[in-house]
C-alpha cells in the first residue's frame, strides 16, 4: 500500500503523513528530509550547483538513510545525524534550487523507489503521485492558507530553537513555493487522481481524521 502526499511548504503534509504512518503502521519516508540533505552536502563541500561534473560527482559521495530513534524520523547523511542542521534557514533558502537540478531529482526518486518496494509506506512531497509513484493507491494534495502557513512554521521553528523572524519565513516558503512549481523538472502540482485536502480551518486530529475517512472508503471499494 503506498500513500502519496503532496503540497505547498509547510502546509501540514508531514504532520499527516507522520500520523497516518503511525495509525496504520506504514513507514513514513520524508523525502524533503533528501533534498535537504543533498543541500546540506552541496554547501557543506561547495559544490557549484550549475557544474554537472561537480554535481555528478558529490552525487556519487552521497548516501541517505533514516531511522526511527525514540519515535522520531531521523535522517542520515553519510551515516551521519543531520535531523538539525537540514531543518536551519540556510538549507531551506538553498534547497528549491538543489531541488530542481535533474540528476539530483534522479537519484532521489531512485531511493524513493528502493524504501517503498519492502513495506506499506506513507511519503510526502512535491511529484510523490505525479512521479514518483503514478500508481499510488492514495494521493492528498494537501493546502492551506498562505499566512496561516507561514505562522505554524515559524511557530515550529521557535520551538526548536531556530533564530528566525516571521517575514523571513514568509519571504522563504513564497521563494520556494514559486521555484518549486516552476521548475522545469517534476514542477509541484496537483495529481489529477488526488484528493485535495485544505486544512486552513482544520486541527491535526480533524485532518487525519478526514485523510483516515477517505483510505477507509478506499479500502472498502477494494
Ligand atoms: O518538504 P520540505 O519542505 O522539507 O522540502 C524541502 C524542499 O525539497 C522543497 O522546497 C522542494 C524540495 N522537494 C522536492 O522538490 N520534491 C520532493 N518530493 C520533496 C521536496
Amino acid at each position: 500500500m503506498t500513500i502519496a502526499i503532496d503540497g505547498y511548504s509547510s502546509c501540514g503534509k508531514s504532520t499527516l503523513a507522520k500520523a497516518l504512518a503511525k495509525e496504520l503502521s506504514y513507514v513514513y519516508v520524508d523525502s524533503g528530509a533528501m533534498y535537504r540533505a543533498v543541500t546540506y552536502y552541496f554547501l557543506k563541500h561547495d559544490v557549484a550547483i550549475h557544474s554537472e561534473k561537480e554535481v555528478d560527482l558529490a552525487l556519487d559521495k552521497i548516501t541517505i538513510d533514516f531511522a526511527n530513534i525514540k519515535g522520531k524520523n531521523i535522517c542520515f547523511l553519510n551515516n551521519e545525524n543531520v535531523e538539525n542542521e537540514i531543518r536551519s534557514m540556510r538549507i531551506s533558502n538553498n534547497v528549491s534550487e538543489v531541488a530542481a537540478i535533474g540528476k539530483v531529482r534522479e537519484k532521489l526518486v531512485k531511493l524513493q523507489r528502493q524504501i517503498a518496494r519492502n513495506s506499506s509506506i506513507v511519503m510526502d512531497g512535491r511529484d510523490i503521485g505525479t512521479v514518483v509513484f503514478p500508481n499510488a493507491d492514495i494521493k492528498f494534495f494537501v493546502t492551506a492558507d498562505k499566512t496561516i502557513r507561514a505562522e505554524r512554521r515559524y511557530n515550529e521553528l521557535i520551538e526548536n530553537g531556530k533564530e528566525v523572524t516571521l517575514r523571513e519565513v514568509q519571504q522563504n516558503l513564497e521563494h520556494r513555493d514559486k521555484v518549486d512549481t516552476t521548475r522545469a523538472i517534476s514542477p509541484l502540482k496537483k495529481a489529477d487522481d488526488a484528493i485535495e485536502i485544505d486544512n486552513t480551518h482544520l486541527n491535526r486530529e480533524d485532518q487525519l481524521k478526514l485523510a483516515l475517512s477517505y483510505i477507509t472508503q478506499f479500502q472498502k471499494h477494494c
